[in-house]
């Protein structure tokens, strides 16, 4: 169905509840980040299920090499911005790194302030059987909590590199359990990080819960991508999972680069583009 025709006839708000209906009925998953109001409300009405105010934030946004730095005041202000803008799409927050792995009541009090603060619809963070006790004390609030398995980027100083995860057989095993553990004790769906295509989809196969991928092949329920990777506003990446279906890149260096000849050249502002 063409997103216009499902707009026209439904565009009641998306909820965890919905997500699981979509992966009972096979309708694939739609999430994309926003960091921001404005591309929020562009991507929100331009259908999409769900939007993530990632910690990739911490990347695109403020230009660090990692998503360790984001501060959880930082989340909050990206998510209160994203959450103004979006009326029919689930707003996911991540809960940045240090603000949920130390203890249960510092991942309770944390989750509250995301969704006090930001209006979103539940939170998302990294980790399986580790952040077990943390996630089940959130869940005991009634906050809603998206997994995150795989390629987990606040543990890239564990791993070391951003390549594939879970090639090996004893890390496979491990990511299994720990997506059955997540079902188990509540989470109402789950992100996939570049991880082979054929361990996602036995994942998905499994789970009652959607699992949403990124770099984990075509699978699974749906898929996530950074907008900033997928306009092509960010040059410098291009995993080979990545599709990019603009360049803004270039479309934006062009209309800079036209503002800035036609302001020496003395051609802006026109007479009719002044008082
Ligand atoms: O922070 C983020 O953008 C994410 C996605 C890559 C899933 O967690």
């Amino acid at each position: 169905m063409s997103v216009a025709k499902r707009d026209l006839e439904d565009n009641r708000k998306v909820t965890t509840r919905r997500l699981i209906e979509m992966k009972q009925r096979g309708e694939k998953i739609s999430m994309l980040t926003a960091y921001d109001y404005s591309m929020a409300t562009l991507i929100d009405q331009a259908g999409m299920d769900a939007i993530l105010v990632g910690d990739s934030a911490s990347n695109v946004m403020a230009g660090n090499a990692t998503t360790l730095p984001i501060t959880l005041d930082q989340m909050i202000y990206h998510g209160k911005s994203v959450a103004k803008g979006v009326k029919r799409a689930l707003v996911v927050i991540d809960l940045p790194f240090g603000s949920y792995q130390g203890n249960p009541i510092e991942a309770l009090s944390s989750s509250i302030r995301v969704m006090k603060e930001t209006n979103a619809d539940c939170i998302k963070l990294e980790g399986g059987s580790e952040v077990r006790e943390s996630i089940e004390r959130i869940l005991s609030a009634g906050i809603p909590v998206m997994g995150h398995l795989g390629l987990t980027p606040q543990s890239i100083n564990k791993f070391g590199t951003y390549t594939v995860r879970a090639r090996e057989e004893e890390e496979a095993r491990k990511l299994i359990s720990d997506a059955h553990l997540l079902e188990d004790i509540g989470c109402f769906s789950l992100v996939l990080e570049k991880i082979p295509a054929a361990l996602a989809t036995q994942v998905a196969s499994e789970l009652k819960i959607p699992v949403i991928g990124i770099g984990a092949g075509g699978g699974v329920d749906g898929q996530v991508l950074v907008m900033h990777d997928m306009l092509g506003i960010n040059q410098g990446f291009s995993p080979r999972f990545l599709r990019r279906y603009a360049n803004l890149a270039e479309n934006i260096t062009h209309a800079v680069q036209s503002y800035i000849e036609d302001v020496k050249s003395g051609d802006f502002p026109n007479e009719k583009e002044q008082y």
